[in-house]
């Protein structure tokens, strides 16, 4: 599947724009409402994580997607722009996604399925008598879906889902952004400790990040969790993949807009001025490099 790197700036013009609009949704979980422009934002964000990564996943399963006999799971798949990447990366292999929002195109490679489903419910591969495993899945893919649910649900629900439809030997990896900056300026610092109370009312959880490989691993069935960590710059001193980092960025915090009017005590005057002051001091803080988002990339396996 192509890049879209001509399409980039019109896309950050766009989504600059969106960020001084006035009308906006506040939806904690999702962080934006899944309008068109949360669809390109998304688009655009796969585009630069594939970038930063080097490609489209981290388990050591090549040879299987190619070889043909390896079937994926996208949790949460969303656009499904992943999946057919993968699909047609691999034509041979076999891609499953699910999904609660219907936002995938009509034309996908026809070795996908996409399943609308809520995952907080049991997946839906149940083929198995004994309901407790159903041992499917050569890799599970899981990206950016930290914050859509809460710790309990990923520890009590998720996770075990997660193992009860993956393959003795199978893996799997997920893919999350850290939203703390690194060495922040004052107004980063101030909207961070805002962000952190919205989330933590929407009863979402910072400090996952840390402790998610822990959590797989204390699983008796799963084997040790390999991590490994990329930085997505943030500001144009990370040229143009920064300058897409930012827009992303401005895009995702405006859909949080009312909590931080709440929490700040801002009128939408003040607020515009923040988001000003937020432009500039990323713009400024070019020379500390230092206004990055880590994404972690850990790939577990059943043993
Ligand atoms: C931030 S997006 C990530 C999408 C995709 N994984 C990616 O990397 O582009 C989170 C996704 O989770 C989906 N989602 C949220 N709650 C869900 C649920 N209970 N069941 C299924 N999907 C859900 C949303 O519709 C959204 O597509």
């Amino acid at each position: 599947m192509g890049h879209r790197h001509s399409k980039f700036p019109k896309l950050i013009h766009k989504i600059n724009k969106a960020t001084n609009d006035k009308i906006r949704n506040t939806e904690c979980p999702q962080l934006n409402k899944q309008d068109d422009l949360y669809l390109d934002r998304m688009q655009v964000l796969h585009n630069v994580m594939r970038c930063i990564s080097n490609g489209n996943f981290k388990a050591p399963v090549d040879e299987q997607l190619r070889e043909g006999s390896a079937v994926v799971l996208d949790v949460c798949s969303g656009t499904a722009t992943w999946l057919s990447e993968m699909a047609s990366d691999f034509p041979q292999s076999t891609f499953i996604g699910i999904e609660k929002v219907p936002m995938y195109p009509d034309h996908k490679p026809r070795n996908i399925k996409i399943i609308q489903a809520d995952v907080l419910e049991q997946f839906p591969f149940s083929g198995d008598k004994n309901q407790n495993s159903y041992n499917t899945f050569d890799l599970i893919y899981s990206r950016l879906n930290f914050f859509a649910f809460s710790e309990s649900q990923w520890k009590n629900h998720l996770i075990k889902e997660y193992i009860r439809v993956l393959k003795p030997g199978g893996y799997i990896e997920c893919v999350e952004g850290d939203l703390n900056a690194d060495n922040p300026g004052a107004v980063t610092e101030q909207l961070g400790v805002v962000v952190e109370k919205i989330l933590v009312q929407g009863g979402r959880s910072l400090s996952l990040f840390m402790k998610f490989n822990e959590m797989i691993e204390s699983h008796p069935q799963m084997g040790k969790v390999t991590r490994s960590e990329v930085v997505m710059p943030i500001g144009s001193w990370g040229g143009q993949i920064g300058e897409l980092g930012l827009a992303i960025m401005l895009h995702m915090l405006s859909g949080l807009q009312k909590g931080i009017m709440y929490h700040m005590k801002l009128n939408e005057k003040d607020l515009d001025k923040l988001w000003d002051d937020y432009k500039i001091e990323w713009a400024n803080l070019s020379f500390g490099k230092n206004i990055c988002m880590v994404f972690f990339n850990e790939a577990g396996f059943l043993v």
